[in-house]
């Protein structure tokens, strides 16, 4: 029954240093606190990005837009440092970490962890999130701007994901 909470975003972690860099795709990942801002991501201990994570203890969240989609499916189809031999990404050093950053995508939040914990197969690993890069275009006045194509995964299993629609629905609560 876990379809039932999607669509969900879907985001791509990076782990790891120098020649060890992976990236997987994550759709399990959720804000827990503003201040400071504290993340949660829940990861299979079969990915490679599991070990990443566990020995370095950082990771950064790329946001990636439906122009990178055939990346973001590699990323989440293979598993190892090798698979960036077949992704069309640039790296970038982070700000406040080693874990580099991804310089195509819309957001790169810089995270170091502060807590993991196991929950039936996976493991949640709690972290602050130090720094971040985003592209100014894709989020004016701290919005989000849907013309970027923010990706969601449709059902869990598929390749299947959908952005975004250009409506925006409003009601006024001082009314209420
Ligand atoms: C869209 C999408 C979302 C995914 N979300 C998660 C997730 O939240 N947690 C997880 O452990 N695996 C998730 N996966 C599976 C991993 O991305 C996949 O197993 C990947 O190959 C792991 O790479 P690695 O072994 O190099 O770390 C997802 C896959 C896709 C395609």
């Amino acid at each position: 029954m876990w379809h039932l909470l999607y669509p969900m975003r879907t985001f791509l972690i990076v782990s790891g240093q120098g020649e060890e860099v992976n990236i997987m795709a994550a759709d399990w990942l959720t804000y827990l606190s503003t201040k400071p801002i504290i993340v949660g991501v829940s990861i299979n201990p079969h990915r490679y990005t599991h070990d990443l994570i566990k020995k370095y203890k950082e990771f950064v969240i790329s946001i990636p837009s439906i122009e990178i989609l055939k990346d973001v499916l590699i990323a989440g189809r293979k598993s190892g440092p090798d698979k960036l031999k077949h992704m069309s990404i640039t790296l970038l050093p982070s700000k406040r970490i080693q874990t580099p950053s991804i310089k195509e995508a819309l957001a790169n939040l810089e995270c170091k962890v502060i807590d993991e914990r196991n929950y039936g197969n996976y493991t949640f690993f709690v972290a602050e999130v130090v720094d971040y890069t985003q592209k100014e275009e894709a989020f004016k006045n701290n919005k989000p701007n849907i013309e970027f194509k923010f990706m969601a995964h449709l059902a869990p299993g598929t390749n299947d994901f959908v952005t975004f629609g250009r409506e925006i629905y409003r009601w006024d609560t001082k009314d209420l």
